[in-house]
C-alpha cells in the first residue's frame, strides 16, 4: 500500500492506464497523432495534480531525486544508465532499420497497340491508321465542335474541363486520369492508338497493362466511329499538341 501512497506511482499509473484506455478501449482506434495529443494532455493534468501543493511536488520528485544521489541506490542507477540508452537505441533501430515493402507495380503506361481490333463487328486496323475526319479540311472546326460536346457529356468527369486529368471523379482513381495536357500522353501518340484506347478502355488493356484496375470505360457501344474520331481531334485541338505520325513512329520503334 505504501507503494500506492508514492506520488511517482500514482502519476505513472494515472498515465499507463490512461494509455491503455486509449490505445485499446476506443473504437474505432485512434490515430497515432490523436493518441499522443491525448497522451500530452494527461501528462500535463498528472503534472498540475502532482504540483498541487510544494509537499506533494516534493513527494513527487523525491524518489528520482534518491535513484540520482543516494549511496544505496548504485545498482539501480547503474542498471537505468544501462537499460536507458539500450531503449532508446532500440527505439532509433526500429525507426531507421529498413522495412519490408510490396514491390513496386510495374504497368506498361502506353502498351503496344493491336494491329487490328474488331469494332462493333468489324475489323478495324489500328497500326497505320490515320484519322479520316483530317482528309477534309474545311469541315475540321466542325468535327472539332462536335467532339468538344462528346467530351463535356461523357469525359471531363474523369479527365477534367481543362482536360488536365483533375476531373471530379479523379482523385478517387488509381491510375489517375490521363491529363492530355501532359506532353507524356496524347503528344506521344497516334490518333490510331488513341481510337483503340477509347474504344477499348481499361478493359480492353493487353497483358503487359496488368494490373488491370483503370477505369477507362470503353466507349465502343455508347459512341460511334465517326464521334471517336472527333472527340480525338478535340483533344488535340484543346490542349494543341500535334498526333505523332506514324513515320515518326516507325523509326523510334
Ligand atoms: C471513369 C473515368 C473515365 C472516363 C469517364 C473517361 N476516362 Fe479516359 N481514362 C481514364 C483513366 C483512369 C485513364 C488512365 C488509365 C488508362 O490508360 O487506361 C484513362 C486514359 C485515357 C486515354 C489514354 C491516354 C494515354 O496516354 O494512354 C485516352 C485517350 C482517354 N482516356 C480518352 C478518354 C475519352 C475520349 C473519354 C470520353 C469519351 C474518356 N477517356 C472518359 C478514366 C476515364
Amino acid at each position: 500500500m505504501n507503494l500506492l501512497r508514492s506520488r511517482l506511482v500514482q502519476a505513472a499509473l494515472i498515465l499507463i492506464v490512461s494509455y491503455l484506455i486509449f490505445q485499446f478501449a476506443i473504437r474505432p482506434p485512434a490515430p497515432f497523432s490523436v493518441l499522443s495529443l491525448y497522451m500530452g494532455i494527461v501528462l500535463l493534468a498528472v503534472l498540475v495534480y502532482v504540483s498541487s501543493d510544494s509537499d506533494s511536488w516534493r513527494a513527487f520528485l523525491r524518489p528520482m531525486h534518491a535513484t540520482l544521489v543516494d549511496p544505496g541506490k548504485r545498482a539501480l542507477r547503474l542498471a537505468l544508465m544501462i537499460v536507458i540508452p539500450l531503449l532508446l537505441g532500440y527505439y532509433a533501430y526500429t525507426q531507421a532499420a529498413a522495412k519490408p515493402q510490396a514491390p513496386p507495380e510495374l504497368r506498361a503506361v502506353h502498351p503496344a497497340p493491336p494491329d487490328t481490333i474488331q469494332f462493333r463487328g468489324k475489323d478495324f486496323k489500328i497500326a497505320g491508321g490515320d484519322n479520316p475526319l483530317r482528309k477534309d479540311a474545311a469541315a475540321i472546326p466542325k468535327h472539332v465542335a462536335a467532339g468538344g460536346e462528346i467530351y463535356v457529356r461523357n469525359c471531363m468527369y474523369c479527365h477534367g474541363d481543362n482536360l488536365d486529368g483533375k476531373g471530379h471523379f479523379a482523385h478517387g482513381f488509381n491510375p489517375p486520369p490521363a491529363n492530355f495536357q501532359d506532353p507524356g500522353t496524347i503528344a506521344m501518340l497516334q490518333e490510331a492508338f488513341l481510337f483503340w484506347r477509347i474504344a477499348k478502355g481499361g478493359p480492353g488493356l493487353p497483358k503487359e497493362a496488368t494490373p488491370w484496375n483503370s477505369v477507362m470505360p470503353a466507349w465502343e457501344d455508347r459512341l460511334t466511329e465517326e464521334q471517336i474520331w472527333q472527340v480525338i481531334m478535340y483533344l488535340y485541338d484543346a490542349t494543341g499538341q500535334q498526333p505523332r505520325r506514324w513515320e515518326t513512329a516507325h523509326g523510334a520503334h
